[in-house]
């Protein structure tokens, strides 16, 4: 592996509120503890389900957490342009909430996507503060990729959207200048994407 591209090396063995905490690159052996971890939530509707099949295929994109021999966190750093990518997945087992496990996290897969050298990450998400003190700001949908709503369609609550979406810009030259082409909703790469029904 090219260690410029180990953000384990960063975050390795870090101490949060008196745990020992390992955060590495998940491996396919982390998939079992991963599905507990987010479907789990994804049973309570606060995330969205994740099968087998799309863990495997997605595991280069996951990074977990874990004191001892438990499966404290995960979160994944989804790319979806040259510029842009998303925080996703992100999740602490309810035993280790508040104690910073969550942003450690995501920092280290913004420090993921600064090695690869994206300009700016993003969310959706229900925990505008906790993304606040991360970095990020709300940020109008239309400003994010299309293809970063996909997964919406299989959302129960497609029809009723009530996440926020955050954004943390991470090279704000090349963000700004980005931003003044205007964007065109609905339709990307040629191709036609739903979009979620807001609920407000
Ligand atoms: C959201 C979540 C990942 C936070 O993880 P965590 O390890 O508990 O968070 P941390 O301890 O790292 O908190 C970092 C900061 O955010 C704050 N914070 C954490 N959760 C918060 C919440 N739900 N609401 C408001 N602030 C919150 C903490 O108080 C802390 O603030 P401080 O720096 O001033 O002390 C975790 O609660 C979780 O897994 N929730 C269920 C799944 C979920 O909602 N995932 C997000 C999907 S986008």
């Amino acid at each position: 592996m090219i260690s410029a591209l180990r953000p384990d090396l960063m975050v390795d063995h870090a101490t949060v509120s008196n745990k020992d905490i390992e955060i590495r690159k998940a491996s396919m052996q982390d998939i079992p503890a991963l599905l507990e971890l987010i479907n789990g939530y994804a049973a309570k509707g606060i995330m969205l389900p994740r099968t087998e099949f799309e863990l495997s295929e997605n595991m280069r994109d996951f990074m977990v957490a874990y004191d001892g021999h438990t499966l404290a966190g995960c979160g994944a750093m989804h790319f979806y342009s040259p510029q842009m990518g998303e925080v996703r997945s992100l999740a602490v087992a309810e035993s280790h909430r508040k104690h910073g496990i969550g942003r450690l996290m995501v920092d280290a897969l913004v420090y993921e996507a600064k090695l690869y050298g994206l300009d700016a990450v993003f969310a959706f998400t229900y925990v505008e503060e906790f993304f606040g003190k991360a970095g990020f700001h709300v940020v109008e949908r239309g400003e994010l990729p299309l293809k970063a709503w996909k997964d919406c369609l299989r959302c129960p609550k497609f029809q009723a959207c009530d996440e926020i979406a955050v954004i943390r810009v991470l090279r704000p030259q090349r963000w700004e200048q980005k931003q003044q082409l205007p964007p065109v909703l609905g339709v990307e790469d040629g191709s036609v994407v739903m979009l979620p029904v807001l609920r407000n």
